[in-house]
C-alpha cells in the first residue's frame, strides 16, 4: 500500500512520521526546541532553525525505523514536506531535506499548506468521520473558522484580524508573570478561579465570523493594572471563560449558516479544557459528531502533514524542485 513520508519544520517542533493511505500512522516522531526559547517569552527564529538543522536527520530516521522501514531503502512512494506558512529559516530546513531525499530515492515529494495540515488531523483519529466539517482551528498562530465539504476543500469562514487565539493566551500570561506558553498554565489555573470575579468585555460582537484577540487581551491588562488584591486563578478564569464564549459564539454562527454532520477542534489551542467543553456541548445541542482532538494531535506534528500529502499526491501531483518556501502561504490559495 501506498505510504508517505511527512516532514514538519514551520516551527519549533522538528516532527516526522509515515502515515499509510488508508490514514493509519506507523511512526509520528516529535522534537520540540521549547526549552529554547522559554527564556525569551516566545520562539527565536534563528534558534529554531539552528535546532531544525541539528534534529532533523534522527528525527527522520527514527520515524523510518519505528515503522519498520530501512531508514536507507524506507519503500515509501512520496514525501510531504510543510512548505508555508510558518518561519521562513525553519521551512527551509525542512523543504531542502525532503528535496534531497526525493532526488536520492526518486521519489515524488509535494510542499503542504501548514493550516491544510491541521484540517487533515481529525481525519487520522477519526476516519470514518462524516462530511460536511467544520473546524475551529486555532493555535499560537492561527485563529480560523474553516468549512469543508469534503478532504482537501476548504472555506475559510473567518479568521482572526489581530492576535491569534494561543498568541493572546502567551501575551496575557505573560502580564501575568506566568511564563511561555501562556495557554497551559492559564488553563490549569483557570479551574481553580472564579470567572465571575472580574468583568471583562464580551468582544467579537458584529455579525461577521472574524476573530480578534487584541481588545480581550487589553482589557485584562486594563483590569488587572495595580490590582494586587486580585487572586490569578481568577483572572485566568474570567480571561479564559470570556475568549471561549467568543469562540464559541462564532463557532455557533457559522454552523448556522452551513450546513454540517461534524464539527472539530484543531491546533495547539483544542487542548483547551474551556474549548473542548463548549464544543462537545454544543455538538450534542446541534446533533453533530464532534471530534476533539487527543493532545498530541493538537499541537505540531508530521503526521497530519503526511495525511494532508497523501491527497495532494493523489490528486495534484507532485511539486517541482524548485518550490520555494511560502512563509505566509494563505489556505484560501491552497487548489
Ligand atoms: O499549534 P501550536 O503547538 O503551535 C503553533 O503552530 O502555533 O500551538 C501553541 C499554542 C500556544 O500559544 C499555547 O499557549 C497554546 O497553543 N496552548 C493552549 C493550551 N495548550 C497550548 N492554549 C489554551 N489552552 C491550552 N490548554
Ligand atoms: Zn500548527
Amino acid at each position: 500500500m501506498e505510504s508517505v513520508l511527512g516532514i514538519e519544520t514551520s516551527c519549533d517542533e522538528t516532527a516526522a512520521a509515515v502515515v499509510r493511505a488508508d490514514l493509519v500512522t506507523l511512526s509520528s516522531v516529535v522534537e520540540s526546541s521549547i526549552d529554547q526559547h522559554r527564556d525569551f517569552g516566545g520562539v527565536v527564529p534563528e534558534l529554531a532553525g539552528r535546532a531544525h538543522v541539528a534534529t532533523i536527520r534522527p528525527v527522520v530516521e527514527r520515524a523510518l525505523d519505528e515503522a519498520g522501514l530501512d531508514p536507507r531503502r524506507p519503500g515509501i512512494t512520496g514525501i510531504a514536506v510543510t512548505a508555508g506558512p510558518g518561519l521562513v529559516g525553519s521551512l527551509l530546513v525542512g523543504l531542502s531535506f525532503a528535496k534531497a531525499l526525493a532526488v536520492a530515492w526518486d521519489l515524488p515529494y509535494v510542499g503542504v499548506n501548514h493550516l491544510e495540515g491541521h484540517l487533515f488531523a481529525p481525519r487520522l483519529e477519526s476516519p470514518g468521520l462524516e462530511w460536511p466539517l467544520m473546524t475551529l482551528l486555532v493555535s499560537g498562530g492561527h485563529s480560523l473558522i474553516v468549512y469543508q465539504r469534503g478532504p482537501g476543500e476548504h472555506e475559510v469562514l473567518g479568521e482572526t484580524v489581530d492576535d491569534a487565539a494561543g498568541e493572546a493566551y502567551d501575551k496575557v500570561a505573560r502580564w501575568l508573570g506566568l511564563g511561555y506558553p501562556g495557554g497551559p498554565v492559564i488553563d490549569r489555573l483557570a479551574r481553580e478561579g472564579s470567572a465571575a470575579s472580574l468583568a471583562l468585555p464580551r468582544g467579537m460582537l458584529g455579525a461577521g465570523l472574524d476573530l480578534s484577540f487584541s481588545g480581550l487581551k487589553t482589557a485584562v491588562v486594563r483590569a488587572t493594572e495595580g490590582r494586587d488584591d486580585l487572586a490569578l486563578a481568577d483572572v485566568a478564569a474570567s480571561f479564559q471563560a470570556t475568549l471561549a464564549e467568543q469562540l464559541l459564539r462564532k463557532l455557533r454562527a457559522a454552523l448556522g449558516r452551513h450546513a454540517a454532520r461534524s464539527v472539530a477542534l484543531a491546533g495547539g489551542v483544542a487542548a483547551n479544557s474551556a474549548l473542548r467543553e463548549g464544543v462537545a456541548e454544543l455538538a450534542t445541542e446541534l446533533g453533530l459528531a464532534a471530534h476533539l482532538p487527543a493532545l498530541a494531535m493538537c499541537t505540531d506534528n508530521a503526521a497530519m502533514i503526511a495525511a494532508a500529502g497523501l491527497h495532494r499526491l493523489a490528486h495534484g501531483g507532485a511539486s517541482p524542485l524548485s518550490l520555494p518556501a511560502r512563509p505566509n502561504w494563505d489556505l484560501r490559495e491552497v487548489a
